[in-house]
């Protein structure tokens, strides 16, 4: 799907929530066979943040979404949309969405979940920009919230060292000033779903004592496909940025690349001519949080200094599905 019609939505409020404590490669080292040179040479990560026993995704989510909430100045009665991106939810049903609701006081708010693994911020940012575009909502509360760590396996080497647990949340409204969101190109393939999966747990295979034995309710990665497919759709993506909207990537302050690995970013950056510190990187401090990752970094990026109102800003996403997205924004 692409959409070239400006959306005229600004992100109001960015916020962000990391957990305290801190798995780090050489905690790794201590779990399974690896090394932190490998780790650190063949993604880039040191450290990841892990969820306390007693937090759940929405835990974290809460956190990430008052912080938005205080920078757009919006209050949770006045929040009308609240969409949580997740592959972790709380429950199965009912939607983390509706337990956010309830824990920031949003009883005006239509609360569902949505589901598209990393692309999941950026598929959730589209729909809360049509909702209030519509005019269906005012605003929209977008969160990105992940506690990947449960659903990890401690015992795989290949999967283990990459996922951390994270939430960030964008607070959308109408544009008041030069916030817009220019152009987004969305997209998926549902016949490579083996390549990123929770195989048991579902409809499809239930839990049963069998699936638990056989480590089916953890995540599985064809790691060296999903790299490879990433670094050619993310790759395709760039190119039709300027193609499509006329827009030079020289002119793009920012990239924000969902974080999954700093090869494919700089194997992007360098494929499409960009100098590598056009990107935001910041899995050596928070690994792959799948959904959270983009908001968080661009919340760090607007902490930070390195985006500020009016710059243009392009996100891109891949993951599990397999599904993908770019965006460019005016902040
Ligand atoms: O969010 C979107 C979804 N996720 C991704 O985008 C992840 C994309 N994939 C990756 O980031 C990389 O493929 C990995 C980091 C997962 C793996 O890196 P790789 O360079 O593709 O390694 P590989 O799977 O090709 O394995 C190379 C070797 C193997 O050893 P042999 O068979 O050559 O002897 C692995 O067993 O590295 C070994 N290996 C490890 N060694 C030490 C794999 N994982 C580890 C490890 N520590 N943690």
């Amino acid at each position: 799907m692409k959409s070239l019609c400006k959306l005229t939505v600004e992100i109001a409020g960015l916020g962000s929530h990391l957990p305290e404590r801190v798995l780090s490669n050489a905690d790794l080292e201590q779990m399974v066979d690896t090394s932190d040179g490998w780790i650190t040479k063949r993604t880039g990560i040191r450290e990841r943040r892990i969820a306390a026993e007693t937090e759940a995704t929405s835990d974290l989510a809460v956190v990430a979404a008052r912080n938005a909430l205080a920078e757009a100045g919006l209050s949770p009665a006045n929040v009308e949309a609240i969409i949580v991106t997740t592959c972790t939810p709380d429950y199965l049903f009912p939607a983390t969405a509706c337990l956010v609701q309830t824990a920031l006081g949003a009883d005006n708010a239509l609360p569902y979940d949505l589901e598209a693994a990393c692309c999941g911020f950026l598929f959730g940012l589209a729909q809360g920009g049509a909702l209030v575009v519509a005019g269906v909502t005012e605003n929209a509360l977008v969160i990105g919230a992940e506690t990947l760590s449960r659903f990890t396996d401690y015992t795989d080497r290949r999967s283990c060292i990459l996922f951390g647990d994270a939430a960030g949340a964008a607070v959308l409204t109408r544009s008041t000033g030069t916030g817009e969101i220019i152009f987004c190109e969305m997209g998926g393939d549902g016949s490579r779903q083996e390549l990123l999966m929770i195989p048991g747990g579902g409809s499809r295979r239930p839990p049963t004592h069998e699936t638990v034995d056989n480590a089916d309710h953890f995540m599985k990665l064809q790691g060296r496909e999903v790299f490879r497919c990433a670094v050619s759709k993310l790759g395709e993506l760039l190119v039709r940025i300027p193609q499509e909207t006329g827009i030079s990537l020289d002119d793009i302050k920012l990239i924000i690349p969902h974080q999954s690995n700093v090869r494919i970013i700089r194997s992007i950056c360098e494929r499409a001519g960009i100098p590598e510190e056009k990107a935001y990187v910041n899995i050596d401090r928070v690994g792959n949080t799948s959904a959270a990752s983009i908001p968080i970094a661009m919340d760090e990026a607007v902490q930070k200094g390195v985006l500020q109102r009016g710059d243009l800003v392009l996100l891109l996403a891949f993951g599990g599905g397999i599904t993908w997205g770019s965006m460019l924004l005016r902040y």
